[in-house]
């Protein structure tokens, strides 16, 4: 297998280039005035220490609180997913509006605070420079790196949107779809089966709660405990959410158990034994090409594979519907537009 295995993995990384062309090209014609392309260094003149400034504060959070990589790598998934990358995640609800962060599927989005933190001291350095956008695309990827992963440079030049809607949180992959559904809900913004496998190994770092998997360890109205979950794993779940609409429990579970602050690919081996905690972690095993993915990632073999798989993915991910040029704005706070 290993030959054909690494051939196979080859091509893939082979095609990732086009892909990534074609996301810039986009971008390009998404059409508006003045707006252009991100691009890797987009303060070099402008604000030549945010990088390091964002690096510096995110790497003093993080080793306070690994736990926060993962929230800060979420943030930025759920911000791009949710009308763009455009920090529409972070801005707060108003008397006449519900912002995303206050809608149902925000999940546990949290780090808000300390993002806050980072913004603040890139107003010291250079006021109305730097968007919010960027603040959680740097985050991403620093927290990636402190986790031990792969970095890479991220292209910038994102700006604030001027609004958050709670409605439109229905753009985020629905938990209780299927293979199908995920692969829809990824297509509509551009990323492909290969942005999917690649993107759910972000489940390397981070916890969750009973509320987003409890469903699957109990027979419940419309659903029966889950199949596609091993039952041994099932067994140790049940002692932590004591029913499937557990919401007492405060004990947050791994979804990479034994190594959820550092970024590898011990994810995909849980999920090829089944025991994804996830549905959609489960889902990988469900379609051909993104569980021949899971099974050879989960070998150990590729993690060279697949740092830069991530990279990519994320660069495309951190593309969609962006604001440029002079649309949108700099926000001086990334709770509340100016
Ligand atoms: C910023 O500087 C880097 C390193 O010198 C360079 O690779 C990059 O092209 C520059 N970007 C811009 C937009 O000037
Ligand atoms: C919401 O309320 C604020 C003041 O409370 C007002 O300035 C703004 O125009 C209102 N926005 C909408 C969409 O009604
Ligand atoms: C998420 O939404 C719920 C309402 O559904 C709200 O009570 C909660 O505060 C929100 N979480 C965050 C982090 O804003």
């Amino acid at each position: 297998m290993a030959a054909a295995a690494m051939s196979r993995m080859r091509s893939l990384a082979g095609v990732a280039p086009l892909v990534v062309a074609a996301a810039v090209l986009v971008v390009l014609c998404s059409g508006s005035t003045a707006a252009g392309p991100l691009e890797i260094g987009f303060y070099n003149k402008t604000c030549p220490a945010a990088e390091e400034i964002v690096r510096a504060e995110t790497a003093r959070i993080v080793r306070v609180s690994p736990d926060l990589a993962a929230a800060f790598l979420r943030l930025h998934y759920h911000d791009c997913f949710v009308q763009g990358c455009d920090a529409s995640v972070l801005l707060d609800s108003t008397p006449n509006n519900t912002a995303e962060k206050d809608s149902k599927p925000n999940g546990s989005l949290r780090g808000f605070d300390f993002v806050a933190r980072v913004k603040d001291k890139l107003e010291k350095a250079c006021p109305g420079v730097v968007s919010c956008a960027d603040i959680l695309a740097i985050m991403a990827r620093d927290a990636v790196m402190l986790a031990r992963g792969p970095s890479w440079p991220v292209a910038l030049g994102r700006r604030d949107s001027r609004t958050s809607s709670a409605g439109s949180c229905g753009d985020l992959p629905p938990l209780h779809g299927d293979i199908a559904l995920m692969i829809q809900s990824f297509a509509a913004k551009g990323l492909d089966v290969k942005d999917l496998v690649v993107l759910s190994g972000a489940h390397t770092l981070g916890k969750a709660y009973c509320p987003a998997f409890a469903d699957r360890l109990y027979a419940t109205a419309g659903y029966s405990a889950d199949p596609a979950l091993d039952s041994r794993y099932a067994d140790r779940l049940r002692m932590r959410c004591t029913s499937a609409d557990d919401t007492s429990s405060t004990a947050a579970t791994e979804l990479d158990p034994g190594s959820c602050t550092t970024f590898d690919t011990s994810y995909y081996r849980h999920v090829a034994r089944r025991r994804g905690l996830l549905r959609s972690d489960a889902f990988l095993l469900d379609h051909r090409f993104t569980r021949a993915y899971v099974l050879q990632a989960a070998t150990g073999r590729y993690d060279g594979h697949f740092f830069h798989d991530f990279a990519v993915s994320m660069a495309k991910m951190g593309s969609i519907g962006v604001l440029t040029g002079d649309q949108g704005e700099i926000r001086k706070k990334c709770n509340v537009v100016n």
